[in-house]
């Protein structure tokens, strides 16, 4: 069963003057384990996408399958449970809650669900991206890398099983996004979780197994490599 089925996608934004499609159907279908980059200019839509895609928003029409699960037949509620349960998000803009020290961000998504209790892989997480001694530092005690860091052990504690991540290296210098890219697609590959990647990097979307270019508000061309 695939984890993400994507069919005629269409996102309309509408102002009381103003109407402006942004996708015009847009199809996709990614296996569990899967490894997709999203590339394409500047407003083509691939952060829309995303958010549409992990149900951060509504779709205008057509269809978001999470692990089976049609999103627009759900209530928002049953979708944030979904969202809490199956996906992980990392954001170029790291995104983590300035009055929670780095274990207690890298907590949040399992306190979502009722969890607590789990201190303990919180700070094997933050261990495995090189933050043992950072474990109590608050975001902005962090520099942007380490914040990042910090992000990526969030967005795997709950083991999802699809990773989206909004060019994740996009606010970070190229000597911190190397490692940064390399702890991403190393606790994607062990936790096996498929990866939904935006990126402008063309030498990181090659990377993904497959890769995705968006264009005008559709997917207008698709690379595959055998293997990555
Ligand atoms: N909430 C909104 N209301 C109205 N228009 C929006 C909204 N969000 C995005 N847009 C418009 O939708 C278009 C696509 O935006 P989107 O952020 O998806 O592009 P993108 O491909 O991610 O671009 P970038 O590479 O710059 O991040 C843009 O023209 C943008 O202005
Ligand atoms: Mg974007």
């Amino acid at each position: 069963m695939p984890i993400l089925e994507i069919r005629d996608l269409r996102k309309t934004y509408r102002s009381a003057s103003h109407e402006l499609t942004v996708l015009h159907g847009v199809s996709l279908t990614l296996d569990e384990g899967d490894t997709c980059a999203i590339i394409g200019p500047s407003g083509s839509g691939k952060t829309t996408l995303l958010g549409l895609c992990a149900g951060l928003d509504d779709a205008t029409s057509g269809s978001v399958k999470l692990g089976g699960q049609a999103l627009e037949k759900m209530s928002q509620d049953e979708r944030a449970a979904l969202r809490n349960q199956l996906v992980g998000f990392v954001f170029q803009s790291f995104q983590l809650i300035p009055t929670l020290t780095a274990v207690e961000n890298v907590l949040v998504p399992l306190e979502l669900q009722g969890m607590s209790g789990r201190e303990r892989d919180a700070e094997e997480l933050l261990a495995q991206v090189g933050l043992e001694k950072r474990l109590d530092h608050y975001p902005l005690q962090l520099s942007g890398g380490e914040q990042q860091r910090v992000a990526l052990a969030r967005a795997f504690i709950h083991r999802p099983r699809i990773l989206f991540a909004d060019e994740p290296t996009g606010n970070l210098d190229a000597d911190t996004s190397g490692p940064i890219v390399e702890m991403l697609l190393r606790l994607n590959r062990e936790a096996g979780t498929a990866l939904v990647l935006v990126t402008h990097d063309p030498a990181l979307a090659a990377r993904a197994r497959r890769v995705v270019r968006m264009g005008g508000g559709t997917i207008i061309g698709e690379e595959e490599h055998a293997s990555r």
